[in-house]
């Protein structure tokens, strides 16, 4: 009998070595090779037959390129983190922390889609039938066009898809299907390879939209090769906090839309509800009044939202002052700290400091400088600023305060939720229609905004 030959596969960027290393030679990270069977040349042959497809090239102008009608679901937040629905024959990869909801999302937009007389398979390798028929009881899931299908083999998968022709199908999760001719286990680089390429086939062959569950690694990256990422159409990251019940829905990688788009949703005993207004959930549990918090309008993809950030500077008891961030980059928040220290003559070394983003939120746009800064000068001199006031601007090196982009539609915004005045960028006065309820103050630096914020010099 032949010897079956070995190789070793980076688990992290699937990089291949005949021998063990210790190092991956292309992503430089340490143990992460594992021994993978390869695959008999015989069943390799298979594979390329059932994708060899026979196609020819065509002339750009002769394709069609009418665009099939997205199918969208009861949920605005998720359409919109999609780019407006959801594509046909688009492979959708949804990566998150265990126990956040993936499936629970997946399961509630399956049962609208069943609601639209679409048939659609649920496909769950982690969960038995009846486990998944728990929670949909739990959900209010009920629909005749909904299958459930507890299968882990992918040649089932495919026959069964073959049978039901669905018009929408969910893979929970990637890591628990498996092929048959690749030898290495379930989750493994190879497998998750084979049977994503696999999946794409079938839903560009038949037109179906394929969404694939991805678990995530505590390194935060979809568990498997990076690989997987390249090959799907769309990333979506599920996320939250534990200990929050809002969970956001981001879009890493789309071929159909923007990727800053965000959708927020609540986890209920019922199911994930959506969340129509963030601003005001966001902004719920404001201390108003206090020293060190503002509120700053930030776009997330092509929404602003309206978040308090918080500042709290107090004295180094002892060795190094810590700088501590939740939420944004933690090196602006030295830099910041640097730049009142020169251009405001804040004295603010032996200050620790912590900037916090309420509500869980993640926010990395500059235009969030200006109030991160009023907000360590509020906190450090014990002042308050007004309640109703909302900062906008990127600061520079040398306290300017530097342009921002839609400054139209984070001022209205703020309007809309009854901020009196909004304090922005010099240059960004001119070339918009300001809203009329709400005062606009233009500032050219750091040091005139503590000035109408803080009052003082
Ligand atoms: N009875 C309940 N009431 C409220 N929330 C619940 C209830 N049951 C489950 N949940 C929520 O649902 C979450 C589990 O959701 P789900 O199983 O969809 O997560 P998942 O991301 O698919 O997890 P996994 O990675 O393990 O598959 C729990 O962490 C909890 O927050
Ligand atoms: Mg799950």
């Amino acid at each position: 009998m032949a010897k079956r030959k070995t190789k070793y596969v980076c688990q992290e960027c699937g990089y291949e070595t005949p021998k063990w290393m210790g190092k991956c030679p292309s992503c430089h990270n340490w143990n992460t090779f594992v021994e993978e069977m390869e695959a008999s040349s015989s069943s390799r042959h298979t594979f390329q037959v059932q994708s060899g497809t026979k196609s020819k090239p065509e002339k750009i102008t002769a394709i069609q390129s009418e665009e099939e009608p997205r199918v969208t679901t009861k949920m605005p937040e998720f359409n919109r983190v999609l780019g407006g629905g959801i594509v046909p024959g688009s492979l959708v990869l949804i990566g998150g922390d265990p126990g956040i909801g993936k499936s629970t999302l997946l399961l509630q937009v399956s049962s609208q889609l069943a609601r639209k007389q679409m048939n659609v398979l649920y496909i769950s390798g982690e969960e038995s039938a009846r486990q998944t028929k728990l929670r949909a009881d739990r959900l209010g899931v009920t629909s005749d066009n909904l299958y459930v299908l507890a299968a882990t083999n992918l040649l089932d998968i495919s026959n069964q898809i073959e049978q039901l022709n669905p018009s929408f199908v969910v893979i929970d999760s990637i890591q628990t299907i498996y092929r048959e001719e690749v030898t290495s286990a379930p989750g493994s680089v190879s497998q998750v390879r084979e049977c994503t390429s696999e999946l794409m086939r079938i839903a560009k062959s038949k037109g179906i939209p394929i969404f694939i569950v991805g678990h995530v690694t505590k390194e935060g990256s979809i568990a498997g090769p990076r690989l997987l990422e390249h090959m799907v159409d769309a990333v979506l990251y599920f996320e939250g906090e534990r200990h929050h019940t809002f969970r956001i829905l981001r879009g890493v990688k789309n071929r159909f839309g923007s990727t800053n788009e965000m959708g927020i949703f609540e986890m209920k005993e019922e199911g994930l509800r959506e969340v129509n207004n963030p601003s005001e959930i966001f902004l719920e549990e404001r201390s108003q009044g206090a020293a060190g918090s503002t509120v700053v309008a930030s776009m997330e993809g092509s929404r602003p939202v309206l978040v308090e950030i918080q500042a709290l500077i107090s004295p180094t008891s002892f060795g190094n002052p810590r700088r501590m961030a939740t939420g944004i980059d933690h090196n602006r928040v030295p830099l910041l700290m640097a730049v009142l220290e020169k251009r405001v003559g804040l004295m603010l070394q032996n200050q620790d400091a912590y900037v916090k983003v309420a509500g869980g939120v993640k926010l990395d746009e500059p235009a969030i400088d200006l109030a991160v800064a009023v907000s360590i000068a509020s906190s450090f001199r014990d002042q308050v600023s007004r309640p109703d006031d909302v900062l906008i601007g990127e600061v520079g090196l040398t306290g300017e305060v530097r342009r921002v982009a839609r400054i139209d539609q984070r001022v209205q915004e703020a309007a809309k939720l009854g901020f009196q005045r909004a304090i922005i960028p010099a240059k960004n006065l001119d070339g918009w229609t300001t809203p009329n309820n709400i005062e606009i103050v233009g500032v050219n630096t750091v040091q005139e905004a503590l000035k109408v914020t803080l009052g003082g010099n």
